[in-house]
């Protein structure tokens, strides 16, 4: 073989190999807690405060993007490791109203008589914390530009970290915090999900509480909380209560006394065919540097009807069974 053919092989054998290797960079195969996390394209993913949904096969992600006036930015995802985005759903252009604005917490739920998708989040005017109210926005698809509504003080109380929640027989309900954040409050969403319908009950008033995430699994319903240390983690609590209105139990300790260096967002039900088992997903929060910002997703664990525990892993390996992804490793 002469000089120049083996230069051509050489150059062919690189030249085949980029791509497959291009390729095979792009496929991530565990969750890896703490650490900055890309998209299929390679992009970090901005989801902070993020809520979760399951449609079809796809979960979708929405949270917090903030960079260049975008507000909440979507992603979707068959195995919660590979994320493609997917949009931007609220920018600074979606409304006058959020010309200075700032979007915490954003949540979505679908209301199946309207057949729209509805975002509730946090709402801040300026740099302070001071507006303290609750956002409202809609679209026919959660990929799509969402149409912002409007924002508000649920029945005159201010209305601070939040959650939405949407209950097997269609009821929605939000969750936030209130009066400077002593109280949680908890609301009956409108048959539209567009409005609060009643004010329902005050969860630990004078608690202290935000970041509330909840799950309902058998006959009870679980809230995660976290203390009010602006962006520094502190000590998670769970509760739990047979109706979403109380009793509530006391607040139990859940994690570590940072809860891992986290604080709650979101749990995911990996619902299967056989069981369900289900994922806390939490923000590492970077109040200094906010895009270095991470997450932390942990199998959230029940060893009684009742007794809901948190162990630090960090990184998660997902269990596929029966072609389903069934769970995560601990
Ligand atoms: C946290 C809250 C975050 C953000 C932050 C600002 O307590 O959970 O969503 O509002 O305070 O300091």
């Amino acid at each position: 073989m002469n000089k120049s053919t083996i230069l051509l092989i050489c150059f062919l054998v690189f030249y085949i190999s980029l791509p497959v290797k291009a390729e095979e960079k792009k496929i991530q195969k565990r969750i890896v807690n703490g650490k900055i996390i890309t998209d299929t394209k390679g992009n970090a993913i901005n989801a902070h405060g993020g809520g979760f949904l399951k449609i079809g096969d796809y979960y979708y992600w929405i949270g917090e993007n903030r960079k260049n006036g975008i507000f909440v930015s979507c992603y979707r995802s068959k195995d919660l490791i590979n994320w493609e985005f997917r949009g931007d759903l609220l920018t600074r252009q979606s409304h006058q109203e959020l010309d200075r604005a700032n979007i915490e917490r954003p949540k979505i739920i679908y209301n199946e008589k309207t057949k729209k998708f509805v975002m509730w989040m946090h709402y801040e005017y300026g740099r302070d914390y001071s507006y303290a109210r609750a956002a409202v926005a809609i679209s026919d698809n959660i990929e799509k530009p969402f149409t912002y509504l409007k924002s508000f003080r649920p029945f005159g109380n201010m209305s601070r970290d939040c959650t939405l929640y949407k209950d097997n027989d269609g009821t929605a309900y939000f969750f936030s915090s209130a009066r400077e954040n002593y109280d949680m409050m908890l609301y009956r969403l409108t048959d539209d999900y567009q409005d609060t319908k009643e004010q329902l009950a005050t969860l630990w008033p004078g608690g202290h509480r935000e970041a509330p995430a909840l799950v309902k699994r058998g006959d009870y319903y679980f809230l995660i909380t976290s203390g009010c240390t602006g962006w520094a983690p502190n000590q998670a609590k769970y509760a739990y209560s047979k109706s979403i209105t109380g009793p509530w139990s006391d607040l139990i300790n859940l994690g570590d006394e940072t809860t891992y260096n986290s604080q709650s967002t979101y749990i995911i039900p990996l619902e299967g065919k056989k069981s369900t088992s289900y994922l806390y997903v939490g923000d590492r929060w970077d109040g200094n540097q906010y895009f270095n910002s991470t997450y932390v997703f942990l199998p959230l664990l029940f060893k009684s009807e009742t007794g809901l525990y948190l162990n630090w892993t960090p990184e998660l390996l997902p269990l596929v069974l029966d072609g389903e992804l069934f769970t995560f490793n601990q």
